[in-house]
């Protein structure tokens, strides 16, 4: 069975993105995926420094989290946009994924992998730009972007008050988009096997 792993570019309480990170997770097991969503909160590393890497290795969590990146044969990644970029948590988490450690093959948590991205923001662009700098970095460590990508504009307008997105054409949209995500991540596996 196709594996996706979801994660978010932020721990906040009550994250916008890890709120479509699930609906989007959904969308991609009804189209027959096993997808698990994580959170980077459980995950807490120090930011990547090379000499600290040298004296300590790779710490724990960072390790933790190759680890499931590997195991699995795609993603659904949802980023805040902070400065028109992705937050320095979700670049650090993959900054100590794509170190390699003894018995690794390179990049072997995410090359031959797939994404689909998304982002939401309570701003009228709905963090569109930082869904361009995702894909060339996501591109440029080996994984095969999903051409479909959503930008959740005003987001906040699109919930209720216990912060669940109730927006029926927001709702599809991003299931539609796990949908497309796990079969990109079928189909390429189907021609690895
Ligand atoms: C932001 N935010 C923001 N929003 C946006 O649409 N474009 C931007 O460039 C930025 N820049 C930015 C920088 C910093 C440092 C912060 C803290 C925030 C707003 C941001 O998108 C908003 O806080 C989201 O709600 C964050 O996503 P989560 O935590 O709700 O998932």
């Amino acid at each position: 069975m196709t594996r996706l792993l979801a994660f978010s570019g932020s721990t906040r309480n009550g994250s916008f993105n890890q709120a479509i990170l699930e609906i989007a997770a959904e969308g991609a097991r009804e189209s027959g995926a096993k997808v698990t969503v994580v959170n980077l909160a459980d995950y807490p590393m120090p930011i990547y420094n090379e000499d600290e890497e040298g004296k300590s290795g790779v710490p724990e969590n960072a390790r933790g989290f190759k680890r499931l990146l590997t195991e699995h044969d795609g993603f659904l990644i949802a980023s805040p946009e902070y400065n028109s970029s992705y937050p320095a948590l979700l670049k650090n988490a993959i900054d100590w994924a794509s170190r390699m450690e003894e018995g690794d093959k390179p990049m072997q948590a995410f090359k031959g992998k797939t994404a689909g991205i998304m982002a939401a923001s309570a701003g009228g662009l709905g963090g569109m730009r930082v869904l361009v700098v995702l894909r060339m970095l996501l591109a440029n460590i080996g994984v095969t972007v999903l051409p479909a990508q959503l930008a959740v504009a005003k987001v906040n307008t699109l919930m209720d008050d216990s912060g669940v997105i109730t927006d029926e054409k927001t709702i599809k949209q991003l299931k539609n988009l796990g949908k497309q995500t796990a079969e990109l991540t079928m189909k390429m596996n189907a021609q690895v096997l």
